[in-house]
């Protein structure tokens, strides 16, 4: 069955080209695409990227399916796309940065080009060239009224860092700096001094709490800012506090390729969990055109979103399905 049902059971895996099952989807019904298509080195594996394709047209087959996935995404959703690299000719060839560039010039809002920090790699056999340890994850959204929701991020998470006997936030901030800052500030009252201490202590209890997991303070002298509303509150206090209660990671994910699956290149289950708990709602349904091995579908299910994954290969379509019939 290749029409989308909205009543029928989750995970739901559709085995084909997802340049036409897609065509059968009705538009604006998708709350996120969480997406690797075949990587351009890697296009034999794949019968819409024929052998013979040249870059140009590995770039416009991508954009084209963009297109298909801005119909069926809805208006507040979000698009993520997971590129790859790659060298002919002796020059690394920029496709993420091509492919993205164009999607920008169609109208698409970029609203996060993630990092992707491979923990492990394979080093380069070339005498001359660093191992390339690192792709992009492109955050794609249609509108600026896009779902984003930190409230689901697990507040098991937000627990302070501890090293030694000292209290970390999640960007390690410890507080000391800023300490030494405003006891050696010349633009500060006496009076000002004792305030900002006193709102920085504030901030490292709440981190110890669990209350926040990150701040900064803005110190009159010592920072620039440039919204008048912050002059302003800088001149009147002589500091200002920005909070942060979520665990928002930063645009630089550091994890581990997955090692073990019956997939030549499966996502990370964690590099698709940030996109699923935050930028599709509970109810929502994610949707993975390219979905090899089922991550995506199975970590929507474990976080009790509905998903559809599509394959072109059969095997990895009866995988991805006893995957997430095993709960494994
Ligand atoms: C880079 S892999 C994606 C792996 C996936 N992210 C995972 O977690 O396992 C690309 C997948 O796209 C599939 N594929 C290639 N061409 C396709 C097409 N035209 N329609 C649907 N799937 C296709 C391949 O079989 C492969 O499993």
């Amino acid at each position: 069955m290749k029409k989308f049902d909205k009543n029928q059971n989750f995970p739901h895996f559709i085995h084909g080209d997802c340049f036409s099952v897609l065509k059968d989807f009705e538009a604006e019904s998708i709350d996120c695409v969480i997406t690797s298509p075949p990587y351009f080195r890697e296009r034999e594996k794949n019968k819409q990227f024929n052998l013979n394709q040249s870059l140009e047209s590995y770039i416009d087959n991508i954009l084209s399916f963009a297109r298909e996935i801005k119909r069926i995404l809805k208006n507040g959703g979000s698009f993520w796309l997971n590129l790859g690299d790659c060298y002919q000719k002796t020059s690394l060839q920029l496709i993420p940065t091509r492919i993205a560039t164009k999607l920008i010039e169609d109208g698409w809002i970029l609203n996060n080009d993630i990092i992707w920090k491979k923990a492990s790699y394979t080093p380069t056999s070339y005498k001359k060239r660093l191992s390339s340890s690192y792709e992009h994850f492109f955050h794609f959204v249609k509108t600026n009224d896009f779902y984003y929701n930190l409230v689901g991020l697990d507040s098991k998470k937000r627990r302070p860092k501890v090293d030694g006997q000292i209290i970390k936030t999640s960007s390690n901030v410890t507080g000391i700096n800023y300490l030494k800052i405003i006891k050696s500030s010349i633009a500060l009252t006496e009076a000002e001094k004792r305030n900002a201490v006193l709102a920085l202590e504030e901030c490292i209890n709440e981190i110890k709490e669990g209350k926040i997991s990150d701040f900064r303070l803005l110190i009159k002298g010592h920072n620039k800012v440039s919204s008048e509303n912050r002059k302003k509150e800088l001149e009147k206090n002589g500091f200002i506090v920005i909070k942060s209660k979520y665990n928002k990671p930063s645009d630089i994910w550091e994890i581990l390729p997955e090692k073990k699956s019956n997939h030549y290149a499966p996502f990370p289950e964690d590099l698709v969990t940030f996109p699923i708990i935050v930028t599709c709602p509970p109810k929502g349904v994610v949707l993975d055109p390219f979905v090899g091995s089922g991550t995506t579908c199975y970590i929507a299910m474990k976080n009790n979103r509905k998903s559809i994954g599509i394959d072109i290969n059969k095997d990895f379509i009866n995988y991805a399905q006893e995957r997430c019939n095993k709960n494994q």
